[in-house]
């Protein structure tokens, strides 16, 4: 880290994310949701309460959820970021994506990516998670739109897509009873899990 010449205030330092490397100068009072939007230009990490309270900036660090709003940006030097942009693979969504699309586990959106990215890291590090396991890991994801119901049964369906059928019997089932009650998914509800 260094400070720039022009402003006192300002660190110079590298940034590592979605696996690609930045040279970032920002105030060194800005937090990581702050310089991700305002200095990388990557919007898909919401403004929620900036409290600590509401979930929306969830982002990975070092693979572990944090809420962005609280931690600073030049704390993340050196570590490896992961935001909503960052958790396709080559273009072709997560299958969690997939799955919010298809189920209607997203609505205004606001809410979904720190959702997915908690839900990322559950997946990651409990591949076959409980319904409750499943609460208890969102519980720090608040929504307003979707009741909750859908969210945790599209990330069960993710989980029947990557585990296989039959390692999870109930849960296509449910899945197919989510679909039925959500409403088509269009082009621009997809655009809105990016
Ligand atoms: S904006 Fe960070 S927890 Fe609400
Ligand atoms: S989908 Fe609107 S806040 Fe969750």
């Amino acid at each position: 880290m260094r400070e720039t010449g022009s402003n006192e205030t300002n660190v110079h330092i590298p940034l590592r994310v979605n696996g690609e490397e930045h040279e970032a100068s920002f105030a060194s009072y800005k937090t990581l949701l702050e310089v991700l939007r305002e200095d990388l230009d990557l919007m898909g990490t919401k403004h929620g309460c900036e409290l600590g309270e509401c979930g929306a900036c969830a982002v990975l660090l070092d693979g572990q959820p944090v809420l962005s709003c609280l931690v600073l940006g030049l704390e993340c030097e050196g570590r490896e970021v992961i935001t909503i942009e960052g958790i396709d693979a080559g273009g072709k969504l997560h299958p969690l994506q997939e799955a919010f699309a298809d189920l209607g586990a997203a609505q205004c959106g606001y809410c979904t990516p720190g959702i997915l990215l908690t839900a990322k890291n559950l997946l990651d590090t409990h591949p076959n998670p409980t319904r409750g396991q499943i609460m208890e890991a969102l519980s720090g994801n608040l929504c307003r739109c979707t009741g909750y119901l859908q969210i945790f049964e599209a990330v069960e369906a993710a989980i029947a897509s990557t585990i296989g059928a039959g390692e999870k019997a109930d849960v296509p089932q449910r899945a197919a009873r989510a679909a039925a009650r959500s409403q088509p998914t269009s082009k621009a509800d997809r655009q809105a899990l990016r």
